[in-house]
């Protein structure tokens, strides 16, 4: 957990927040041990904006994979940050069952699951 923690943290380094200068990192671990990581992209038009959750997954899912064990986001917030509804949404799309691991930056850490976050998805 803390090396997926760490690796969050390093991609939030990677974060392009100049408009909410709200910085993110993600790392998911895929279900075969390969670890995707991701940060937050803004755009002048907001609604452009990339989460970190979802550039990580888009990252993975291009590369063939699909199925996660769990995902660790790293804010600098005084509390650790849940991931957006759009981001549960998306992460559902492939593991529904995925643990969460959300962190921030002074070290806090709390766990729960996706199902926990989003007991019902969209499906269609
Ligand atoms: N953000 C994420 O990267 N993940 C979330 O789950 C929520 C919000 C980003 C989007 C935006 O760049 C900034 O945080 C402030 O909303």
């Amino acid at each position: 957990m803390k090396k997926l923690i760490a690796k969050a943290a390093e991609a939030r380094k990677q974060a392009y927040a100049p408009y909410s200068k709200f910085k993110v990192g993600a790392a998911l671990e895929a279900s075969d041990g390969r670890i995707f990581t991701g940060c937050n992209i803004e755009n002048a038009s907001h609604g452009v904006s990339c989460c970190a959750e979802r550039t990580a997954l888009n990252k993975a899912v291009s590369e063939g994979v699909r199925r996660f064990k769990r995902i660790a986001v790293v804010t600098g917030a005084k509390n650790p940050s849940t991931p957006c509804g759009i981001c549960r949404q998306a992460l559902s799309e492939f593991s529904p069952d995925i643990e969460i691991i959300m962190a921030n930056t002074q070290g806090k850490a709390i766990i729960s699951t996706l199902s926990d976050l989003l007991p019902n998805p969209f499906k269609l």
